[in-house]
């Protein structure tokens, strides 16, 4: 089985968020098994370092489309462990400074997403499903439909389309139709949504299959509270919206082997997580007390929840704990946690950036992991968390629910609460205090959180299951 798996972002080679640490895991956890050859293709950033490039051999050049234009594209191939990637170059898109945030980033990403089904002859890789990812690489389906499919070369490819946050959807003006895409106006029901042009609800009609990084974002998204409005073009579909939960790369985050953190530990020797936790608090300068130090490592944006740590700062403050905080993002919040550093640098630190090493000073020195989200497809971060022992606080949606269970029940790893609320945040702080307090019973439930499998296992067993079943059924178009 021959899987080409799209990204705009992959591990090692380029991150922003979550979508990279899937890219850079799951085709590795696939290529596991026998049989399945899962490559990558992704664009050759500038932040790509000349020493990487180095390694890379060069396969040779072709020439893409992009509407009226003829753009260059050279092809490089790198084997990291089992998995081959391919980066595209294009200087003029990608030797930039970022991933994102271009005013032609529409231009950039039709011209990726060509360019991922234009290479195939020329890598001699004739897959037989390609798995792309999030809007950047929805227009696959729809050139794959329009332009593709009918072409010897090309026949018989399944294409799937993985959506990690629905909010990000590649929303432009219709003129890109004809300027960018060059595919016949009469095509234009494929990608017109609300009057716009919509990247992602071109996937949505054209991809064999739709998935998504967890069960309960699979249904959440049907519904236009968590939707961006997208639960119209959804459910046009006849199929159901298959929900996967994502692993977490366990060799990598690994307590027992980390080389960032101040002392390695086990599950079944926790002293060294006592080490990590003095040293962070030493590192942030955050005073020492038998109160919980919480972690929070985030985007600083509205879907995490930060409104709801605002609200309830000021009483989380009073019960004593600490905070060790690691993100960016919007302005206001930025500015909202430096203002509480300053008036409480010994219970608050806020680091501003993305700072992977403090990151996993963070998983491993904390004792709680603050994750109110208002939507999360998947997260991952709470699944670190619990790998170094680290107790999350999470809000009952997407792959929290799917990841988090309530000390209250059976098998309880974390603290959950259900209402978009600050109170019941507060109350399931106030809960996670509690049990802090009685070492016995937190230590009991540190281990069992630690013990739990967040390994690529299963869930790549699903993705296999997933590609077996499209690849025996005809294609809906057909
Ligand atoms: C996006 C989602 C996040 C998910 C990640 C990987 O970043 O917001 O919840 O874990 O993709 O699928």
């Amino acid at each position: 089985m021959k899987i080409l798996f799209a990204a705009s972002e992959a591990l090692p080679f380029a991150a922003s968020g979550g979508l990279a640490d899937v890219a850079g895991s799951l085709p590795a956890a696939l290529n596991e098994q026998p049989g399945l050859d899962c490559r990558v293709v992704m664009p050759l950033y500038r932040s790509i370092q000349p020493k990487t490039r180095n390694q890379m051999t060069y396969l040779g050049d072709i020439t893409v489309e992009v509407g009226w234009r003829k753009q260059y594209c050279g092809i490089y191939q790198i084997t990291v462990g089992k998995v081959t990637y391919y980066l595209l170059d294009n200087p003029y898109y990608f030797m930039r400074d970022g991933m994102y945030g271009f005013h032609d980033d529409c231009e950039r990403f039709v011209f990726f997403s060509r360019a991922v089904l234009e290479i195939l002859p020329a890598i001699e890789f004739q897959p037989n499903i390609i798995h792309c990812n999030d809007w950047q690489t929805a227009m696959i389906p729809v050139f794959y439909n329009i332009l593709y499919k009918y072409h010897q070369e090309y026949e018989n490819i399944k294409i799937i389309y993985t959506i990690h946050n629905i909010q990000y959807q590649g929303v432009y003006g219709k003129e890109v139709i004809t300027e960018l895409m060059g595919i016949p106006t009469y095509h234009t029901n494929l990608l017109e949504f609300d009057g716009m042009v919509n990247l992602m609800k071109g996937a949505f009609e054209t991809a064999d299959r739709i998935s998504t990084v967890s069960p309960t974002y699979a249904k959440e998204i049907l519904d236009p509270w968590y939707s961006y409005g997208m639960d119209r073009a959804l459910v046009r579909r006849q199929d159901p919206i298959i929900g996967i939960l994502n692993g977490i790369d366990v060799n990598g985050y690994n307590p027992e082997t980390d080389p960032n953190i101040a002392k390695n530990y086990t599950a079944a020797e926790l002293q060294g997580k006592k080490v990590c936790r003095k040293a962070l608090l030493q590192e942030c300068g955050l005073q020492d007390s038998d109160a919980p130090v919480l972690g929070i490592v985030t985007r600083f944006v509205a879907h995490k929840g930060i409104q709801l740590v605002q609200q309830s700062f000021q009483e989380m403050l009073q019960a004593g704990c600490r905070f060790a905080i690691l993100g960016s993002g919007e302005r206001f919040y930025e500015d909202f946690f430096r203002e509480m550093q300053s008036a409480y640098p010994e219970q608050v630190h806020v680091t501003i950036g993305f700072v992977p090493a403090l990151a996993r000073r963070i998983y491993a020195g904390a004792d709680m992991f603050l994750m109110p989200s208002q939507n999360e497809p998947c997260g991952l971060a709470q699944m670190v968390a619990m790998r170094y022992g680290t107790i999350p606080i999470v809000r009952e949606t997407g792959g929290l629910k799917d990841s988090v269970r309530d000390v209250g029940g059976a098998n309880g790893n974390g603290f959950t609460f259900k209402t978009y609320d600050a109170y019941d945040m507060q109350n399931a702080v106030k809960r996670g205090c509690e049990l802090f307090a009685d070492k016995r019973k937190w230590n009991a439930l540190v281990r069992r959180a630690m013990k739990c499998d967040f390994s690529w296992n299963v869930s790549a067993q699903k993705y296999i299951e997933m590609y077996q079943e499209l690849m025996d059924a005809q294609s809906i178009f057909d």
